[in-house]
């Protein structure tokens, strides 16, 4: 696929390259969201959708893995609990040209625990432990873990230091912690982002305990002022639902951290960066609501951004709707000079 590192920054293995990350999100973050964010600035971390290793092994692992050269530094998350079937899932986003694997320790959804994955795992840091050191001898990528301080009652200190020890010890360098835990009886997975207290200074004592690992943060960041206030702590912060939301944000936080002195991406130029893309995935027949239904908040607080997201919404599904639906919708917007595309 297209050359890895296209931006010179180095490879993800590199220790510094996660400052800035945007979550894995199922059904927000696929592969259309990712090349619209890229635009904000070349260094930002994506994340895929969690991906689960026996859909790639036995599904449309084409249609799974597809993505777009823009979109690196890019890393596949996995959802699975078996070493073998994760080792060969990884081997397969290596093939396919992802910069990094990620192993999902962290999602609490009723269908992901019956599967015996994602956040049930931490309460079974040797089964994480044996997948994380299967995907490391099948992979020359970075292998990383996405997880959260702890399970129900499983979430004391110690148990995510033995978490964290365990996996580490089978050379997994760099997590991400979800700065709460997940209660896995009784709340949604909606209900686990947000209900769990957040415990932010927990994950800072995880990166003072272990200052030879990379710990980056998640949960709750929403404005450069949160970033900054944890980057005194921890190594990388990822941002889930504010990037998605108010995707402007994502260019504030690359020039404030990643490129001091370049001027942050509006709205307005990550759309201008995005409709090339947009447009060739039309000619391959792609509806153009696929990809409109992520700007939905581009354009927050300006005047028109509602009938911005009218006309996206109501024009933009209708079948054959081309580019010039998103130029109309984008006319409505009374873009401040610094915006216009
Ligand atoms: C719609 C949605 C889908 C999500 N899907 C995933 C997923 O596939 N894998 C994962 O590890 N976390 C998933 N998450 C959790 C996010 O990655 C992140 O941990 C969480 O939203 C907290 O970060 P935030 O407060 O910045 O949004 C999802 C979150 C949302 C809102």
């Amino acid at each position: 696929m297209a050359d890895a590192h296209p931006h010179g920054s180095g490879p993800l293995g590199e220790r510094g390259r996660h400052k800035l990350c945007v979550a894995p999100m199922m059904d927000w973050t696929d592969r259309h969201a990712r090349a619209f964010l890229r635009g904000f600035g070349p260094d930002i971390v994506l994340y895929t959708e969690m991906v689960t290793a026996a859909a790639l092994l036995h599904g449309d692992r084409g249609r799974l893995l597809a993505f777009d050269p823009c979109e690196h530094p890019l890393a596949l998350q996995l959802g699975g609990s078996d070493p073998d079937e994760l080792a060969r899932a990884a081997e397969l986003g290596a093939a396919a040209g992802y910069d990094e694997i990620n192993l999902n320790v962290g999602c609490p959804s009723d269908r992901v625990q019956s599967g015996r994955f994602g956040a049930c795992l931490m309460r079974e840091p040797d089964r994480v432990a044996a997948c994380v050191a299967a995907m490391r001898s099948a992979v020359s990528l970075p292998v990383t873990v996405k997880c959260r301080l702890g399970v129900d009652e499983q979430d004391s200190t110690e148990h995510l230091n033995a978490f964290i020890d365990e996996v580490a010890a089978q050379g997994c360098s760099l997590f991400i912690v979800h700065a709460r835990k997940a209660i896995l009886g009784g709340l949604s997975p909606k209900q686990n982002r947000d209900i769990p207290p957040l415990q932010y200074a927990r994950v800072h004592a995880l990166a003072r305990r272990r200052p030879d690992l990379e710990i980056v943060i998640n949960g709750g960041l929403c404005t450069l002022a949160d970033a900054k206030r944890e980057l005194a702590h921890v190594e990388g912060v990822m941002l889930g639902r504010e990037a998605y939301g108010n995707p402007a944000i994502l260019g504030i936080l690359d020039t404030a951290l990643l490129r001091p002195g370049h001027t942050a991406v509006s709205a307005g130029e990550a759309l201008t960066r995005y409709r090339p893309y947009m447009e060739a995935r039309l000619a391959e027949g792609v509806p153009l609501h696929a990809m409109t239904r992520h700007l939905l908040g581009l354009f927050q607080g300006l005047p028109g951004a509602r009938r911005f997201r009218r006309t996206l919404s109501e024009q933009g599904c209708r079948s054959h709707a081309g580019i010039e639906v998103l130029d109309a919708a984008v006319a409505a917007v009374d873009l401040p000079q610094a915006h216009a595309a």
